[in-house]
């Protein structure tokens, strides 16, 4: 399996005009790479204009994902988006349960485990955010095996989102460990948290985890390819 490496975007940045700019930029810079699996989670609001620019002549590999889904199809649920619709508009991933949308805007692991089951039933596929195994067997509660199978876990230690102060390779790998006792050994399983260009690779080849999720060295686009690059040099 290919490493994933997904960009997180967060709220970022402020205008449409950036936002291109950012991903034509990183489009460019990994065009020639055909060993790493690179999605892109824009604001929502940008994903119709990102996904003209992914498909556009020159398409470098970028896939796209969003940050959040809610768990109906369609309804009065103002000012949510569905699952549904993000399949629509070309989404292929989807982040379910990061830590900023249980931290600011209340989500507990029931609403997170809705999430993941609409996710899964649209086809989308979900990244669940963790930074604990409690998170992991709460947010799959009731989940076949076979859809389990189908979703990425993110292993982003609170700590170290946002801060520069990533995880210890020993933690990191032995959480990875954790969790993959849970879910088999054949899970996919990434890291987030401070991820730069210096520490990249080892959460790969140390750690042993499938890829990475990278919010602020995401919106860096020098950076991001350079830690893409390393990583297709593993
Ligand atoms: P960070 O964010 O890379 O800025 O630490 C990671 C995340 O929140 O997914």
């Amino acid at each position: 399996m290919k490493p994933l490496i997904i960009a997180n975007w967060k709220m970022n940045p402020q205008t449409l005009t950036n936002a291109k700019k950012l991903f034509n930029v990183v489009k460019k810079g990994v065009k020639n790479i055909k060993n790493v699996e690179v999605i892109i989670c824009p604001p929502f609001i940008y994903l119709p204009t990102l996904r003209a620019s992914a498909f556009a002549k020159g398409y470098g590999g970028l896939a796209l994902g969003s940050q959040n889904c809610f768990w109906e199809d369609e309804g009065a649920f103002t000012g949510e988006i569905s699952s549904f619709m993000l399949k629509n508009i070309g989404c292929k991933y989807v982040i379910v349960g990061h830590s900023e949308r249980r931290r600011y805007f209340k989500e507990t692991c029931v609403m997170v485990n809705k999430k993941l089951r609409a996710a899964l039933a649209n086809n989308l596929k979900p990244i669940l955010c963790v930074d604990s195994i409690n998170q992991v067997k709460r947010g799959l509660k009731g989940i076949s095996k076979k859809e389990i199978k189908k979703i990425v876990i993110a292993y982003e230690p609170i700590f170290a989102i946002g801060t520069g102060k990533a995880c210890s390779i020993s933690k990191a790998k032995e959480m990875n460990f954790s969790i993959r006792k849970i879910l088999g050994e054949t899970a996919t399983i990434l890291y987030g948290g401070s991820v730069n260009p210096k520490n990249a690779k080892d959460f790969i080849e140390k750690a042993q985890f499938q890829g990475l999720l990278i919010g602020g060295a995401s919106l860096n686009p020098k950076e991001f390819v350079k830690i893409i690059k390393k990583v297709s040099q593993i």
